[in-house]
């Protein structure tokens, strides 16, 4: 797949991350969930590509991250096209809770807009007081809720949007409380993604209940029920 040349146009802080702005067409914008392999060209090519999730719901500019350190707004991006499968909301989700653990919520904060407009209650669920900054971009129409407060009452979500680092997956069943979940939900499970499939090193191979998956191409986002009950 060819890779196309792009700016970075602009660069802020977005809780403990770098995000920017892409000048990209939105033909070549990432699905919630999705990532961009993408590498600065430079005098000094970057080994490895970084993979640039898509982070707010803004609709006319691409914002993404995490951003390495040292990148630079002017800097030029060679970036592929869009990689993995990103979250699927059923448009019948009418009241979805958004769940981070250990992790920043921002990849989780571009479904926020489509569901709000889709007439759903969202609800924040984490376990950490949020930076002001990423506060400050979550409308006020979100609920956000410790997660103790879901763990309380798992009727109230009809699907769950859920971040997680992969080491956190074999607790995962046991930190929810349920054997078998009352709804529908998936899960983007962090992990190194450092060839992007391309050389099929296996590093972010995933354990699901249909066996080993890797992130790069059958993730990053999970159906729930394939990482639940999933022992390390
Ligand atoms: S990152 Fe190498 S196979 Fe997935």
């Amino acid at each position: 797949m060819p890779a196309l040349t792009t700016k970075l146009v602009e660069i802020f802080r977005l809780g403990d991350e770098l995000a920017g702005i892409l000048d990209l067409p939105p033909s070549a914008w990432p699905e919630p969930g999705q990532y961009l392999p993408a590498q600065r060209n430079s005098n000094e090519p970057e080994v490895l590509t970084s993979p640039l999730f898509c982070v707010l719901g803004e609709t006319d500019r691409l914002c993404v991250g995490p951003l390495p350190v040292g990148w630079s707004p002017g800097d030029m991006l060679s970036v592929l096209p869009p990689h993995g499968h990103g979250f699927q909301i059923p448009p019948s989700a009418s009241r979805i809770g958004l769940v981070t653990r250990d992790v920043s919520p921002a990849r989780l904060l571009p479904l926020i807009t489509p569901a709000l407009k889709n007439g759903a209650s969202v609800a924040l669920f984490c376990d950490s007081q949020l930076p002001s900054d990423l506060r400050s971009r979550i409308p006020s129409a979100v609920e956000i809720a410790p997660f103790t407060s879901l763990t309380e009452d798992l009727t109230w979500p009809d699907f769950l949007a859920m971040d997680l680092p992969i080491e956190s997956l074999p607790h995962l069943s046991k930190v929810l409380g349920m054997e078998h979940l009352p709804f529908e939900g998936q899960a983007l499970i962090r992990t190194e993604m450092p060839c992007h499939g391309v050389g099929n090193c296996g590093v972010c191979a995933v354990k699901t209940t249909k066996g080993w998956r890797l992130a790069c191409q059958d993730g990053p986002v999970f159906p729930l029920e394939e990482v639940l009950h999933v022992a390390g």
